[in-house]
């Protein structure tokens, strides 16, 4: 089974305290040792699944893996992935100063983005970022000026709108035609045109789509390939150029719990090598380097978080609620989309005392809700509350709401354990703010 089915990762087991165990490390220690909540990354499990993807999409003879930093992006995990090969999908300043910090080829990333700053684009250039992935007419202007500025040709793509709807939350579909992202099909003439008549400092090597995040089915990224190679064909035939680079973007779902059921890293390489070979051959076209920035896939399984269960609240006649020392603010995928994940009590055996009951968050809403009605095992005060599949969109959406303190984040493998993003202090949360001597 491929790691993005499964739930938990690779490594989790119970040990011989009867505790919950994830790269060696027993989680109870793990939450005396840091303090909870904690991020934990499971190293073998962020490889498994690095390698998985190379495996599988070795079928394939020209292929790019960028990460999609917006998953999680934290300079240990930039270092792991750019070990395994992997290259870098980037949108802001502040991704492209993590993965330059570890060390990163920059000329395998790519800065996408539908509204980047004129000081990001000058620093993409500056550290020599290999593709950028214009979004829109006044980037391109503005990109050929800066080029221009430096005296650069620098290689872009078109990111582009194919105009397909797949069945995932509203907010993270992206692909279809009412979208805030890409050129639509009709502009792309257009911006092709301007690229070869008048900006002279960039070099169009492709097409550009994502079509939207955590998705189960498979067709739409066969699809997917087909217009952006009908896109290729079609600017060949009009302009005699046969652009050679198509990037699709990522979007293959995971496992949150038991009702979803995702394609395996395996399916999905087959389909793209199907689609590209079906619409090469349709269309008389030479095989292109196919990118794909899979973020999700990558870091979601590897990640847990761990949480101590405080007080409780049974309404009468109603719910039971946990309240645990995180929530929200560490992870508001729940309250933003209604996500839904697993857990599991880390200091207790299965099945000793089953009781149904809410996880809420510490934070000040009642949307604060990180699990409704899951069966845990008898939670009481003091316990350790392990959710699973944490790992992507957790840390990276994660936020000081209520000031409190963003947790830390430790990597496990073979019964070790490193911090490698420090739990945030006080001090820091007030270095910034300023009382003007005025008031
Ligand atoms: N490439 C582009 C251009 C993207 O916009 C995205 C995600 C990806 C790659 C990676 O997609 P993935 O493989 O992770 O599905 N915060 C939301 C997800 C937003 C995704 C935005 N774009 C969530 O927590 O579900």
């Amino acid at each position: 089974m491929s790691i993005n089915q499964k739930i938990k990762p690779a490594s989790t087991t119970i040990n011989a305290n009867g505790n919950l165990e994830i790269g060696g490390c027993d989680l109870v220690e793990l939450a005396n040792e840091y303090s909870t909540p904690l991020y934990i990354m499971d190293e073998a499990t962020l490889r498994g699944v690095a390698r998985e993807y190379k495996k599988a999409f070795s079928r394939l003879e020209n292929v790019n893996m960028m990460f999609a930093s917006k998953a999680l992006m934290v300079s240990a995990v930039a270092k792991i992935l750019s070990q395994e090969g992997f290259g870098f999908d980037v949108v802001s300043s502040g991704e492209l100063y993590t993965i330059k910090n570890a060390n990163v080829d920059m000329e395998n990333v790519t800065f996408n983005g539908n509204n980047k700053t004129c000081d990001e684009l000058n620093m993409a250039l500056d550290m020599g970022v290999g593709r950028i992935s214009v979004d829109n007419f006044l980037e391109l202007a503005l990109l050929n000026e800066i080029a221009k500025s430096k005296n650069k040709i620098q290689k872009i793509l078109l990111r582009i709108t194919p105009g397909i709807e797949c069945h995932t939350h509203e907010y993270i579909q992206t692909g279809h035609l009412d979208s805030k992202f890409g050129f639509d099909l009709t502009q792309i003439d257009e911006a092709v045109e301007l690229i070869l008549d008048e900006y002279k400092n960039l070099e169009l090597t492709g097409l550009h789509a994502h079509i939207g995040s955590q998705i189960f089915e498979t067709q739409v990224f066969f699809d997917e390939i087909g217009v952006i190679l009908k896109e290729i064909k079609r600017i060949k035939d009009k302009f005699g150029i046969e652009l050679y680079e198509i990037n699709a973007g990522g979007g293959l779902g995971v496992t949150y719990t038991d009702e979803d059921c995702p394609p395996s890293v395996e399916k999905i390489a087959q389909v793209f090598a199907e689609s590209i070979e079906k619409h090469c051959k349709e269309y008389n076209l030479k095989q292109p380097v196919l990118y794909i920035e899979p973020g999700r896939s990558i870091v979601a399984t590897a990640g847990v978080t761990l949480y101590t269960i405080g007080s409780s609240k049974q309404v009468p006649n109603g719910r039971k609620y946990i309240a645990v020392d995180g929530g929200m603010a560490d992870n508001p995928r729940p309250s933003m989309y209604g996500a839904k994940y697993f857990a599991q009590i880390a200091n207790k055996k299965e099945d000793e005392k089953p009781q149904t009951v809410t996880v809420a968050g510490r934070f000040c809403e009642s949307g604060d809700i990180l699990i409704k009605d899951i069966e845990l095992n008898d939670p009481q005060e003091g316990d350790i509350l392990c959710v699973y599949n944490t790992g992507a969109y957790g840390y990276s959406m994660s936020s000081n709401y209520n000031r409190v303190l963003k947790p830390a984040m430790v990597l496990v493998n073979s019964s070790q354990s490193d911090i490698i993003v420090k739990r945030e202090t006080l001090e820091q949360l007030i270095q910034n703010d300023v009382i003007p001597d005025r008031i």
